[in-house]
Protein backbone atom coordinates (compact mmCIF):
# COMPACT_ATOMS: atom_id res chain seq x y z
CA UNK A 1 0.00 0.00 0.00
CA UNK A 2 1.08 3.65 -0.68
CA UNK A 3 1.54 5.94 1.89
CA UNK A 4 -0.05 9.04 1.24
CA UNK A 5 2.25 11.09 3.84
CA UNK A 6 5.78 10.67 5.30
CA UNK A 7 7.47 11.74 8.20
CA UNK A 8 8.96 14.87 7.68
CA UNK A 9 12.36 15.53 5.98
CA UNK A 10 15.25 15.21 8.39
CA UNK A 11 12.77 12.91 11.02
CA UNK A 12 12.72 9.05 11.30
CA UNK A 13 10.58 6.62 12.51
CA UNK A 14 11.71 4.15 15.33
CA UNK A 15 9.85 1.29 14.49
CA UNK A 16 9.49 -2.15 16.28
CA UNK A 17 12.07 -3.75 13.67
CA UNK A 18 14.63 -1.18 15.24
CA UNK A 19 13.52 -0.72 19.00
CA UNK A 20 15.67 -3.15 20.43
CA UNK A 21 18.74 -1.76 19.40
CA UNK A 22 17.36 1.56 21.10
CA UNK A 23 16.00 0.04 24.00
CA UNK A 24 19.19 -1.52 24.50
CA UNK A 25 21.44 1.10 23.99
CA UNK A 26 19.16 3.24 26.76
CA UNK A 27 19.14 0.44 29.38
CA UNK A 28 23.06 0.21 29.23
CA UNK A 29 23.34 3.92 29.37
CA UNK A 30 21.12 4.16 32.24
CA UNK A 31 22.62 1.55 33.97
CA UNK A 32 26.37 2.85 33.39
CA UNK A 33 25.51 6.43 34.35
CA UNK A 34 23.65 5.11 37.75
CA UNK A 35 26.85 3.46 38.71
CA UNK A 36 28.62 6.58 38.23
CA UNK A 37 25.77 8.29 40.65
CA UNK A 38 24.11 10.50 37.71
CA UNK A 39 20.02 10.87 38.18
CA UNK A 40 17.94 11.47 35.69
CA UNK A 41 16.34 14.79 34.44
CA UNK A 42 13.42 15.49 32.36
CA UNK A 43 12.64 19.32 31.12
CA UNK A 44 10.16 20.45 28.64
CA UNK A 45 10.39 19.82 24.57
CA UNK A 46 10.09 23.33 24.26
CA UNK A 47 11.75 26.34 25.92
CA UNK A 48 11.50 30.43 25.71
CA UNK A 49 13.56 30.85 22.89
CA UNK A 50 15.42 34.25 24.73
CA UNK A 51 17.09 30.92 27.40
CA UNK A 52 18.46 29.04 24.09
CA UNK A 53 19.90 32.77 22.52
CA UNK A 54 21.14 33.59 25.68
CA UNK A 55 23.16 30.95 26.36
CA UNK A 56 24.53 29.65 23.35
CA UNK A 57 25.28 32.98 21.76
CA UNK A 58 23.21 34.78 18.89
CA UNK A 59 26.09 34.41 16.75
CA UNK A 60 26.70 30.64 17.14
CA UNK A 61 25.06 28.74 13.73
CA UNK A 62 22.29 26.78 15.70
CA UNK A 63 20.82 30.32 17.44
CA UNK A 64 21.41 32.15 13.57
CA UNK A 65 19.76 29.66 11.64
CA UNK A 66 18.69 26.32 13.28
CA UNK A 67 15.69 27.40 15.72
CA UNK A 68 12.52 25.91 15.28
CA UNK A 69 10.53 28.19 16.27
CA UNK A 70 6.64 27.72 17.51
CA UNK A 71 4.09 28.66 15.25
CA UNK A 72 3.29 32.24 17.25
CA UNK A 73 -0.89 31.46 18.15
CA UNK A 74 -4.12 33.72 19.05
CA UNK A 75 -3.77 35.18 22.64
CA UNK A 76 -6.96 33.21 24.82
CA UNK A 77 -8.24 35.92 26.83
CA UNK A 78 -8.74 33.31 29.72
CA UNK A 79 -5.58 31.24 29.76
CA UNK A 80 -3.32 33.31 28.34
CA UNK A 81 -2.22 31.06 25.55
CA UNK A 82 0.50 31.89 23.42
CA UNK A 83 3.28 30.26 21.54
CA UNK A 84 5.38 32.90 20.32
CA UNK A 85 8.77 33.11 21.74
CA UNK A 86 9.20 29.82 21.99
CA UNK A 87 11.12 27.44 20.39
CA UNK A 88 11.93 23.42 20.20
CA UNK A 89 15.01 22.29 22.37
CA UNK A 90 18.05 22.47 19.89
CA UNK A 91 19.90 21.11 22.98
CA UNK A 92 18.98 20.57 26.53
CA UNK A 93 22.11 22.25 28.74
CA UNK A 94 20.29 24.93 28.92
CA UNK A 95 17.12 23.76 29.96
CA UNK A 96 19.13 21.69 32.64
CA UNK A 97 20.41 25.13 33.89
CA UNK A 98 17.22 26.67 33.44
CA UNK A 99 16.15 23.89 36.15
CA UNK A 100 18.94 23.68 37.82
CA UNK A 101 17.71 27.56 38.91
CA UNK A 102 14.36 27.60 38.97
CA UNK A 103 14.60 24.60 41.35
CA UNK A 104 17.16 25.50 43.24
CA UNK A 105 19.09 22.91 42.80
CA UNK A 106 21.85 24.41 45.01
CA UNK A 107 20.24 24.68 48.21
CA UNK A 108 19.60 20.76 48.11
CA UNK A 109 22.85 19.31 47.08
CA UNK A 110 26.44 19.76 47.12
CA UNK A 111 26.83 18.86 43.41
CA UNK A 112 24.15 17.88 41.05
CA UNK A 113 24.64 14.69 38.88
CA UNK A 114 22.66 14.68 35.88
CA UNK A 115 21.84 12.78 32.82
CA UNK A 116 19.13 12.98 30.11
CA UNK A 117 18.24 10.92 26.69
CA UNK A 118 15.77 12.52 24.67
CA UNK A 119 14.97 14.04 21.05
CA UNK A 120 16.48 17.88 19.96
CA UNK A 121 16.02 19.85 17.45
CA UNK A 122 17.63 21.61 14.99
CA UNK A 123 16.54 23.12 11.51
CA UNK A 124 19.12 21.99 9.55
CA UNK A 125 19.49 20.60 5.79
CA UNK A 126 19.50 16.93 6.60
CA UNK A 127 22.16 14.80 5.30
CA UNK A 128 23.62 11.48 6.43
CA UNK A 129 24.11 11.88 10.54
CA UNK A 130 22.17 15.25 9.97
CA UNK A 131 19.10 15.12 11.35
CA UNK A 132 15.86 17.79 12.18
CA UNK A 133 14.79 15.61 15.33
CA UNK A 134 17.71 13.37 16.95
CA UNK A 135 18.40 12.30 20.19
CA UNK A 136 21.00 13.01 22.75
CA UNK A 137 22.17 11.19 25.85
CA UNK A 138 23.71 13.87 28.17
CA UNK A 139 24.91 14.64 31.17
CA UNK A 140 25.94 17.78 33.19
CA UNK A 141 27.35 18.50 36.44
CA UNK A 142 26.42 21.52 38.40
CA UNK A 143 27.78 23.26 41.79
CA UNK A 144 29.26 26.02 43.80
CA UNK A 145 33.11 25.23 43.40
CA UNK A 146 33.31 22.09 41.55
CA UNK A 147 35.62 22.78 38.57
CA UNK A 148 38.03 20.29 39.56
CA UNK A 149 40.40 18.91 36.77
CA UNK A 150 39.32 15.10 38.74
CA UNK A 151 35.89 15.83 37.55
CA UNK A 152 36.67 16.90 34.22
CA UNK A 153 38.68 13.66 33.98
CA UNK A 154 35.66 12.02 34.76
CA UNK A 155 33.11 13.42 32.70
CA UNK A 156 35.46 12.99 29.74
CA UNK A 157 36.08 9.15 30.86
CA UNK A 158 32.26 8.69 31.45
CA UNK A 159 32.11 9.37 28.00
CA UNK A 160 34.45 7.39 26.74
CA UNK A 161 33.08 4.34 28.98
CA UNK A 162 29.81 4.93 27.27
CA UNK A 163 30.50 4.50 23.46
CA UNK A 164 32.53 1.84 24.10
CA UNK A 165 30.46 -0.29 26.09
CA UNK A 166 27.34 0.24 23.59
CA UNK A 167 29.69 -1.37 21.18
CA UNK A 168 32.19 1.16 19.92
CA UNK A 169 35.82 0.68 19.18
CA UNK A 170 36.94 3.38 16.57
CA UNK A 171 36.71 6.90 17.31
CA UNK A 172 39.42 9.31 18.40
CA UNK A 173 39.05 12.07 21.84
CA UNK A 174 39.68 15.11 20.86
CA UNK A 175 40.62 18.08 23.84
CA UNK A 176 41.64 21.91 24.63
CA UNK A 177 41.11 24.07 26.55
CA UNK A 178 39.77 27.79 25.89
CA UNK A 179 40.62 28.88 29.78
CA UNK A 180 38.57 31.52 31.72
CA UNK A 181 36.45 34.58 29.70
CA UNK A 182 39.41 37.09 29.66
CA UNK A 183 41.50 33.72 28.38
CA UNK A 184 39.30 33.22 25.65
CA UNK A 185 38.83 36.97 24.80
CA UNK A 186 43.22 36.70 24.72
CA UNK A 187 42.56 34.18 22.31
CA UNK A 188 40.37 36.03 20.07
CA UNK A 189 41.96 39.15 19.99
CA UNK A 190 45.50 37.40 19.01
CA UNK A 191 44.05 35.13 16.52
CA UNK A 192 41.89 37.98 14.71
CA UNK A 193 45.52 39.84 14.74
CA UNK A 194 47.13 36.57 12.84
CA UNK A 195 44.33 35.97 10.62
CA UNK A 196 44.03 39.57 9.46
CA UNK A 197 46.58 39.37 6.96
CA UNK A 198 44.43 36.58 5.31
CA UNK A 199 40.84 38.18 6.07
CA UNK A 200 40.19 38.71 2.02
CA UNK A 201 41.28 35.18 1.30
CA UNK A 202 38.79 33.33 3.60
CA UNK A 203 36.18 32.08 2.40
CA UNK A 204 32.68 34.54 2.58
CA UNK A 205 31.17 32.61 5.18
CA UNK A 206 34.59 32.95 7.71
CA UNK A 207 34.92 36.41 7.22
CA UNK A 208 31.55 36.95 8.96
CA UNK A 209 32.41 34.97 11.88
CA UNK A 210 35.59 37.00 11.77
CA UNK A 211 33.87 40.09 12.83
CA UNK A 212 31.40 38.46 14.94
CA UNK A 213 33.21 34.83 16.50
CA UNK A 214 36.86 34.94 15.01
CA UNK A 215 37.20 31.25 16.97
CA UNK A 216 34.94 29.43 14.76
CA UNK A 217 37.14 30.19 12.15
CA UNK A 218 39.34 27.82 13.39
CA UNK A 219 36.99 25.01 12.87
CA UNK A 220 35.44 26.11 9.44
CA UNK A 221 35.00 22.71 6.55
CA UNK A 222 36.10 24.81 3.74
CA UNK A 223 39.75 23.67 2.66
CA UNK A 224 41.24 27.02 1.95
CA UNK A 225 39.93 28.38 5.45
CA UNK A 226 41.32 25.02 6.82
CA UNK A 227 44.85 25.97 4.60
CA UNK A 228 45.07 29.48 6.26
CA UNK A 229 44.25 28.20 9.67
CA UNK A 230 47.52 25.91 9.37
CA UNK A 231 49.93 28.89 9.08
CA UNK A 232 48.57 30.66 12.07
CA UNK A 233 50.23 29.20 15.46
CA UNK A 234 49.08 30.52 18.63
CA UNK A 235 49.99 27.49 20.80
CA UNK A 236 48.22 28.07 24.34
CA UNK A 237 49.65 31.23 24.81
CA UNK A 238 46.77 33.22 25.59
CA UNK A 239 46.08 31.01 28.72
CA UNK A 240 46.94 32.27 32.15
CA UNK A 241 49.16 30.67 34.23
CA UNK A 242 46.28 29.03 36.33
CA UNK A 243 44.51 27.72 33.71
CA UNK A 244 47.71 26.60 32.12
CA UNK A 245 48.34 23.91 35.09
CA UNK A 246 44.43 23.35 35.32
CA UNK A 247 44.87 22.05 31.36
CA UNK A 248 48.08 20.24 32.99
CA UNK A 249 46.32 18.45 35.54
CA UNK A 250 43.21 17.65 33.50
CA UNK A 251 45.24 15.87 31.14
CA UNK A 252 47.62 14.06 33.87
CA UNK A 253 44.17 12.45 35.00
CA UNK A 254 43.25 11.66 31.74
CA UNK A 255 46.44 9.63 31.64
CA UNK A 256 46.22 8.32 34.95
CA UNK A 257 42.70 6.78 34.09
CA UNK A 258 43.87 5.37 30.76
CA UNK A 259 42.23 7.56 28.70
CA UNK A 260 43.70 8.11 24.76
CA UNK A 261 43.24 11.60 23.44
CA UNK A 262 44.69 13.63 21.15
CA UNK A 263 45.32 17.54 21.90
CA UNK A 264 43.64 19.41 19.24
CA UNK A 265 43.89 23.81 19.41
CA UNK A 266 41.74 24.29 16.97
CA UNK A 267 38.69 22.40 18.51
CA UNK A 268 36.90 25.54 19.86
CA UNK A 269 33.53 24.44 19.62
CA UNK A 270 30.71 26.30 18.09
CA UNK A 271 28.49 27.17 21.47
CA UNK A 272 29.34 30.32 23.32
CA UNK A 273 29.04 29.39 26.78
CA UNK A 274 31.93 26.63 27.16
CA UNK A 275 34.89 27.77 29.29
CA UNK A 276 38.34 25.89 30.22
CA UNK A 277 38.35 21.88 28.82
CA UNK A 278 36.10 21.12 25.82
CA UNK A 279 36.50 18.04 23.69
CA UNK A 280 34.92 16.03 20.96
CA UNK A 281 34.58 12.16 19.94
CA UNK A 282 34.73 11.62 16.31
CA UNK A 283 33.62 8.42 14.54
CA UNK A 284 36.41 7.32 11.83
CA UNK A 285 33.44 5.51 9.50
CA UNK A 286 30.99 8.45 9.83
CA UNK A 287 32.12 10.85 7.07
CA UNK A 288 31.77 14.98 7.16
CA UNK A 289 28.68 14.68 10.45
CA UNK A 290 31.66 12.84 12.28
CA UNK A 291 31.10 14.39 15.46
CA UNK A 292 29.64 11.24 17.90
CA UNK A 293 29.39 13.36 20.96
CA UNK A 294 30.79 16.59 22.79
CA UNK A 295 31.45 19.00 25.78
CA UNK A 296 32.99 20.83 27.71
CA UNK A 297 33.14 23.29 31.05
CA UNK A 298 30.94 26.07 30.97
CA UNK A 299 31.63 27.87 34.52
CA UNK A 300 29.62 31.20 33.59
CA UNK A 301 26.12 30.07 31.96
CA UNK A 302 24.77 29.21 35.32
CA UNK A 303 25.11 33.27 36.27
CA UNK A 304 24.49 34.38 33.15
CA UNK A 305 21.09 32.66 33.07
CA UNK A 306 20.27 34.36 36.71
CA UNK A 307 21.34 31.85 39.20
CA UNK A 308 24.52 32.26 41.52
CA UNK A 309 28.19 31.16 41.18
CA UNK A 310 28.07 27.41 39.72
CA UNK A 311 30.94 25.52 37.90
CA UNK A 312 29.49 23.18 35.25
CA UNK A 313 30.43 21.09 33.03
CA UNK A 314 28.85 18.02 30.67
CA UNK A 315 28.62 16.28 27.46
CA UNK A 316 26.01 15.01 24.95
CA UNK A 317 26.26 11.97 22.75
CA UNK A 318 24.28 11.71 19.38
CA UNK A 319 22.48 8.16 19.25
CA UNK A 320 21.62 8.01 15.54
CA UNK A 321 25.61 8.64 15.00
CA UNK A 322 26.23 6.16 17.48
CA UNK A 323 23.85 3.79 15.64
CA UNK A 324 25.53 4.80 12.26
CA UNK A 325 28.65 4.08 13.47
CA UNK A 326 27.74 0.47 14.64
CA UNK A 327 26.44 0.15 11.16
CA UNK A 328 25.27 -4.04 11.55
CA UNK A 329 27.07 -4.81 14.67
CA UNK A 330 24.48 -5.38 17.26
CA UNK A 331 24.36 -3.60 20.63
CA UNK A 332 24.25 -5.99 22.93
CA UNK A 333 20.76 -7.80 23.50
CA UNK A 334 17.85 -6.80 25.41
CA UNK A 335 15.62 -9.82 26.94
CA UNK A 336 13.33 -11.34 24.03
CA UNK A 337 10.18 -12.54 24.38
CA UNK A 338 10.25 -15.43 27.05
CA UNK A 339 7.45 -17.33 25.43
CA UNK A 340 5.03 -17.64 22.27
CA UNK A 341 2.59 -19.66 22.34
CA UNK A 342 0.73 -21.38 19.79
CA UNK A 343 -2.14 -23.45 19.37
CA UNK A 344 -2.78 -25.67 16.61
CA UNK A 345 -6.63 -25.97 16.92
CA UNK A 346 -9.71 -24.10 18.25
CA UNK A 347 -9.58 -25.80 21.75
CA UNK A 348 -5.81 -25.34 21.93
CA UNK A 349 -6.69 -21.32 21.49
CA UNK A 350 -8.86 -21.37 24.21
CA UNK A 351 -6.42 -23.21 26.67
CA UNK A 352 -3.45 -20.99 25.23
CA UNK A 353 -5.42 -18.14 26.13
CA UNK A 354 -5.60 -18.77 29.61
CA UNK A 355 -2.23 -20.08 29.60
CA UNK A 356 -1.00 -16.69 28.77
CA UNK A 357 -2.82 -14.64 31.18
CA UNK A 358 -1.31 -16.85 33.81
CA UNK A 359 2.29 -16.44 32.59
CA UNK A 360 1.47 -12.87 32.72
CA UNK A 361 0.12 -12.48 36.07
CA UNK A 362 3.63 -13.98 37.04
CA UNK A 363 5.82 -10.99 34.87
CA UNK A 364 6.94 -13.94 32.66
CA UNK A 365 7.31 -12.20 28.86
CA UNK A 366 4.95 -14.18 26.66
CA UNK A 367 2.57 -13.84 23.17
CA UNK A 368 0.02 -16.08 21.64
CA UNK A 369 -0.69 -16.48 17.98
CA UNK A 370 -4.53 -15.66 17.96
CA UNK A 371 -5.27 -17.40 14.91
CA UNK A 372 -4.40 -20.99 15.06
CA UNK A 373 -3.11 -23.08 12.44
CA UNK A 374 -2.75 -27.04 12.00
CA UNK A 375 0.17 -26.58 9.79
CA UNK A 376 3.70 -26.75 12.31
CA UNK A 377 5.97 -25.50 9.36
CA UNK A 378 3.70 -22.20 9.03
CA UNK A 379 3.54 -21.99 12.97
CA UNK A 380 7.15 -22.39 14.31
CA UNK A 381 8.41 -20.01 11.16
CA UNK A 382 6.08 -17.19 12.54
CA UNK A 383 7.72 -17.92 15.99
CA UNK A 384 11.58 -17.62 14.43
CA UNK A 385 10.33 -14.30 13.30
CA UNK A 386 9.55 -13.16 16.77
CA UNK A 387 12.83 -13.77 17.72
CA UNK A 388 11.48 -15.82 21.27
CA UNK A 389 13.36 -17.96 23.31
CA UNK A 390 10.76 -20.45 23.95
CA UNK A 391 7.54 -21.63 21.93
CA UNK A 392 4.76 -23.20 23.59
CA UNK A 393 3.28 -25.67 21.32
CA UNK A 394 -0.51 -26.86 22.14
CA UNK A 395 -1.33 -29.39 19.08
CA UNK A 396 -3.79 -32.17 18.87
CA UNK A 397 -1.10 -34.52 20.60
CA UNK A 398 -0.92 -32.31 23.82
CA UNK A 399 -4.29 -31.59 23.70
CA UNK A 400 -5.41 -35.22 24.21
CA UNK A 401 -2.62 -35.92 26.63
CA UNK A 402 -3.23 -32.82 28.32
CA UNK A 403 0.46 -31.78 27.87
CA UNK A 404 2.60 -28.53 26.34
CA UNK A 405 6.15 -29.12 24.31
CA UNK A 406 8.38 -26.93 25.36
CA UNK A 407 10.65 -25.99 22.33
CA UNK A 408 14.02 -23.91 23.36
CA UNK A 409 14.62 -22.35 19.91
CA UNK A 410 17.92 -21.05 20.92
CA UNK A 411 19.42 -24.56 22.35
CA UNK A 412 17.09 -26.32 19.77
CA UNK A 413 16.17 -28.87 22.82
CA UNK A 414 12.24 -29.50 23.72
CA UNK A 415 10.57 -31.00 26.33
CA UNK A 416 6.51 -32.15 27.05
CA UNK A 417 5.23 -30.52 30.30
CA UNK A 418 1.77 -31.94 31.98
CA UNK A 419 -0.31 -29.45 32.19
CA UNK A 420 -3.39 -32.04 33.97
CA UNK A 421 -5.60 -29.96 35.87
CA UNK A 422 -4.58 -26.64 34.23
CA UNK A 423 -1.77 -26.63 36.94
CA UNK A 424 0.98 -24.81 34.92
CA UNK A 425 3.50 -24.42 37.85
CA UNK A 426 5.91 -26.70 36.32
CA UNK A 427 6.20 -24.23 33.20
CA UNK A 428 6.27 -20.98 35.53
CA UNK A 429 9.08 -22.56 37.32
CA UNK A 430 10.70 -23.56 34.50
CA UNK A 431 10.54 -20.27 32.26
CA UNK A 432 11.74 -18.11 35.23
CA UNK A 433 14.48 -20.66 35.87
CA UNK A 434 15.44 -19.82 32.20
CA UNK A 435 14.71 -16.18 31.83
CA UNK A 436 14.74 -13.75 35.36
P1 LIG B 1 26.61 19.53 20.16
O1 LIG B 1 28.03 19.38 19.73
O2 LIG B 1 25.80 20.57 19.50
O3 LIG B 1 26.65 19.81 21.73
O4 LIG B 1 25.85 18.15 20.02
C1 LIG B 1 26.31 16.97 20.65
C2 LIG B 1 26.14 15.77 19.73
O5 LIG B 1 24.78 15.66 19.28
C3 LIG B 1 26.93 15.84 18.43
O6 LIG B 1 28.27 15.45 18.64
C4 LIG B 1 26.18 14.86 17.55
O7 LIG B 1 26.56 13.53 17.85
C5 LIG B 1 24.74 15.08 17.99
N1 LIG B 1 24.07 16.00 17.04
C6 LIG B 1 24.09 17.35 17.04
N2 LIG B 1 23.35 17.84 16.02
C7 LIG B 1 22.84 16.78 15.36
C8 LIG B 1 21.99 16.61 14.22
N3 LIG B 1 21.47 17.66 13.56
N4 LIG B 1 21.68 15.37 13.81
C9 LIG B 1 22.17 14.28 14.47
N5 LIG B 1 22.96 14.37 15.56
C10 LIG B 1 23.30 15.60 16.00
C11 LIG B 1 25.56 20.00 22.49
O8 LIG B 1 24.42 19.77 22.14
C12 LIG B 1 25.90 20.42 23.90
N6 LIG B 1 24.65 20.66 24.62
C13 LIG B 1 26.74 19.34 24.59
C14 LIG B 1 27.05 19.71 26.01
C15 LIG B 1 26.42 19.26 27.11
N7 LIG B 1 27.99 20.57 26.40
C16 LIG B 1 27.95 20.68 27.73
N8 LIG B 1 26.99 19.90 28.17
Amino acid sequence: MQSKFSCPRGTTDITPFDISRWDNIERISKQILTCYNYKEIRTPLFEETELFARSMGQSSDVVCKQMLNLAAQQKDDQDGVTLSGLSLRPENTASVVRSYIQNGFDRKEPISKLFYIGPMFRGERPQKGRLRQFNQIGVEVLGPNTAQPYLDAEIISLSVHLLKSLGLEKFQLKINTLGTPEDKENFSQMLRQALKPYRKELSEYSQQRFERNVLRVLDSKDAADQEIVKKVHIGLSYLSTESQHYYAQVKEALMNLDVDFVEDQHLVRGLDYYTHTVFEICGSSLGSQDALGAGGRYNNLVRQLGGGDIDAMGFALGVERILLALGDKEVPLSNPLAAYIVPMSEEALNQGFVLMNVLRQENISCDLSYKYSAKLKNVLSNANKMDVHTVILLGEEEMKKQCVTLKDMKQKKEETISIKGNDFSKIINILKERYN
